[in-house]
């Protein structure tokens, strides 16, 4: 269901590797219907292509559904028609599993048929599964993910190519990485979706994405990677939850300053980058192509290949509709980076934020520093006592 980027990249994954998946299912896979309202003149697809739902809903040779419309609505009332009628759906869709994952996987459940999401966090990188099944002896104490492609590409061109926000964005949006409304990805909108499966999955209830605190990178400038890059730092825009000694629980999504030998700091351009850390396996990361056609296709199709595995048997996911209380993020410890006007004096800044580390960078006459470890609700009061602040960015 749905022929744009993703969906025309299954159909030519299911083509293309034709011999190779009906061998490793040991059946014959044939795409029956490709659901669109629009034509395709002079592609293949025409001889499958169906506008109404119907025809998948109604016919029974249809085992497995692919949703890869994207957006809420058909697809969440076609999701659940699709596995009420006993079909399993597999999806890249992460608004529809932000928002309904636990609801349809408990509908999957019901009907002993599979909902899967391989592709909805990292694109073509396996994590869903790993976190559903590999980690499984694990608590995972924290998940720090570069979770969008788009921003990931725009904040390394900037930083290794010196070119600017807006014409890195044309280009990302050239390659097919960014999504319809490109907000969704420069304000944060859809790693913060991708961090709410991650966390539910990991604690196995519920994390609202609404409450998830957001920040993009629409704030950051040439000027912030330049004054980073003097420290062996770079920015990501990270999506990040934590559990903390005695059961604190934050999640939020913002720019983030990680020094050059993180795990997470070689993750260029549309790559994604998700590091895992359970209290006995200690740090996994898991690195690949976080957007775009073929990889996300990938996924998806990996997905259909376990749904003919499991055959008439649900893959239980422990995500359950019961709501994760979040911990304000207020109470959380971090250092931050600070750019203030020229004029901004030493004195006042002290006064604010106690000792800070100064950066400078040759050419431009700012003040800059990093600041010691605070809470960000006392950085906060600080931040307005100081007066006028250009820019902050955490540090993780
Ligand atoms: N716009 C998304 C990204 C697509 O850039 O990561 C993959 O979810």
């Amino acid at each position: 269901m749905g022929y744009g980027t993703v969906g025309s990249g299954v159909y030519e994954v299911f083509r293309t590797n034709k011999t190779s998946i009906d061998k490793k299912v040991g059946q014959e896979l044939r795409v029956q219907y490709v659901l669109d309202l629009r034509e395709f003149p002079g592609d293949p697809v025409m001889d499958v292509l169906t506008h109404d739902f119907e025809d998948i809903l109604n016919d029974d040779e249809v085992k497995i559904v692919a949703e890869v419309m994207g957006g809420l609505h058909p697809a969440y009332e076609f999701t659940r028609r699709c596995l009420e009628a006993g079909k399993s759906v597999c999806t890249s869709n992460k608004e529809l599993v932000a928002e309904h994952g636990a609801e349809l996987i408990q509908i999957a459940k019901d009907h002993q048929v599979n909902y899967l999401f391989e592709a909805s966090v990292g694109g073509g990188i396996p994590i869903i599964r790993p976190l559903n099944s590999s980690l499984t002896a694990d608590v995972i104490v924290e998940i720090s993910g570069i979770l969008n492609g788009t921003t990931n590409y725009m904040l390394t061109k900037m930083s290794r190519e010196g070119l600017n926000y807006d014409d890195v964005l044309k280009e990302a949006q050239a390659k097919g990485y960014a999504e319809l409304h490109p907000e969704a990805d420069v304000e944060g909108w859809d790693a913060c979706r991708k961090i709410a499966i991650l966390a539910s999955l990991a604690c196995h209830k519920n994390v609202d994405y609404k409450l998830i605190e957001t920040e993009g990178i629409t704030e950051i400038k040439l000027k912030d990677v330049n004054y980073v890059a003097k420290f062996d730092s770079v920015i990501k825009l990270l999506g990040v939850f934590k559990i903390e000694e005695g059961g604190k629980v934050y999640v939020r999504v913002s720019p983030a300053i990680i020094s050059n030998d993180h795990p997470l700091a070689n993750v260029t351009g549309v790559f994604n980058g998700i590091l895992v850390k359970g209290n006995a396996i200690g740090d996994v990361v898991f690195y690949g192509q976080g957007a775009g056609k073929l990889p996300t296709a990938s996924a998806v199709a990996a997905d259909v290949v376990d749904c003919v595995k499991h055959t008439g048997k649900n893959i239980k996911i422990l995500w359950n509709p019961e709501k994760l209380t979040l911990s304000d993020l207020g109470d959380f410890e971090r250092q931050y980076f600070v750019r203030m006007p020229a004029d901004a004096e030493a004195k006042a800044i002290t006064a604010a934020f106690g000792a800070v580390e100064m950066v400078s960078v040759e050419g431009i006459n700012e003040k800059a520093f990093i600041t010691g470890v605070m809470k960000e609700s006392a950085f906060n009061e600080a931040a307005e006592k100081a007066g006028h602040i250009i820019n902050r960015i955490r540090l993780d």
